[in-house]
């Protein structure tokens, strides 16, 4: 595995733009979902990690477009579980073409919404930003995914409370996550979408899935060139497989744990 830790030259996520990105800029509409009930043991909202980190280094990777190799006119960014669109309205910001999946019929909504509120403000074009209700994991894969997930969430890698420190929201999102998938209609997302797996550049997943299953899919569906970007919430990490390197790990809690990974895909 070929690791470029954080700070090194040649770094993308800690690159200028890193700083560029400090002061995160808002969109001219508000994000905030009015949601009394919440999401994940949250409300829901629109601003991730603290001061914002998790959106600048999706931002930092979104400004790279020499990294990508589009199949079409323009890069294809997929955010696997896309709740109420934020990231698929920065990668449409950005000139992408910007996708998203999502099994909260709630949350798609919303995202619709989100979505609507962009494009009348005039931050992205709506040719640029679509969102699908489903499981963005193919059907064979989603039923390796009830069990495998049955098996993890009852490990100690899974829930180290060492390395996770908002350990009581995970038994509360592995609840919801069954629900959803329960509810989920067999509807293949990727047709309603017209996307092709083949074709995505960037894939993105703020974990509430295990790394390995993740991994395995990208692995298995993703182009070779083509980057995930991963960003942890739990303390399990994926299997070694000689198609896809680690190409910078970044963002550090208490100094200790890598919360971004970016990796791609090499053959
Ligand atoms: C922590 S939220 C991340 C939201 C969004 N990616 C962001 O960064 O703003 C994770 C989302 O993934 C969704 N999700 C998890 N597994 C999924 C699956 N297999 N198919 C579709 N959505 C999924 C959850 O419902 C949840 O809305």
């Amino acid at each position: 595995m070929s690791t470029i830790i954080s700070g090194e030259s040649g770094s993308i996520l800690l690159g200028p733009n890193f700083e560029r990105y400090r002061l995160t800029e808002q969109p001219p509409f508000d994000l905030w979902i009015e949601d009394e009930e919440g999401y994940l043991g949250v409300k829901m909202s629109g601003f991730h990690g603290g001061s914002g980190g998790l959106e600048r280094s999706l931002r930092c990777v979104f400004d790279r477009y020499d990294l990508f190799t589009p199949s079409g006119d323009k890069p294809q960014f997929l955010d696997l579980g896309s709740n109420i669109a934020v990231q698929v309205i920065w990668g449409a910001h950005h000139g992408w073409d910007s996708y998203g999946i999502e099994f909260s019929a709630r949350a798609h909504q919303y995202g619709l919404h989100n979505i609507a509120k962009a494009v009348a403000a005039g931050f992205i074009d709506e040719q640029n930003a679509h969102v699908a209700l489903g499981n963005f994991y193919p059907q064979t894969f989603a039923r390796l995914e009830r069990k495998r997930r049955r098996e993890m969430v009852s490990s100690d890698e899974y829930l180290d409370r060492d390395k996770v420190p908002e350990i009581g929201y995970i038994s509360h999102w592995q609840r919801e996550i069954n629900r959803f998938e329960k509810e989920t209609t067999n509807e293949n997302p990727y047709k309603k979408l017209g996307l092709d797996l083949g074709d995505v550049d960037l894939f993105y997943h703020y974990q509430v899935q295990p790394y390995e299953l993740v991994m395995s899919f990208f692995t298995q569906f993703a182009k070779t060139g083509a980057y995930l970007l991963f960003s942890r919430s739990l303390s399990d990490e994926p299997n070694a497989s000689d198609s896809v390197v680690c190409v910078e790990k970044c963002w550090t809690i208490l100094g200790k744990h890598y919360v971004m990974d970016l990796w791609r895909k090499v053959e």
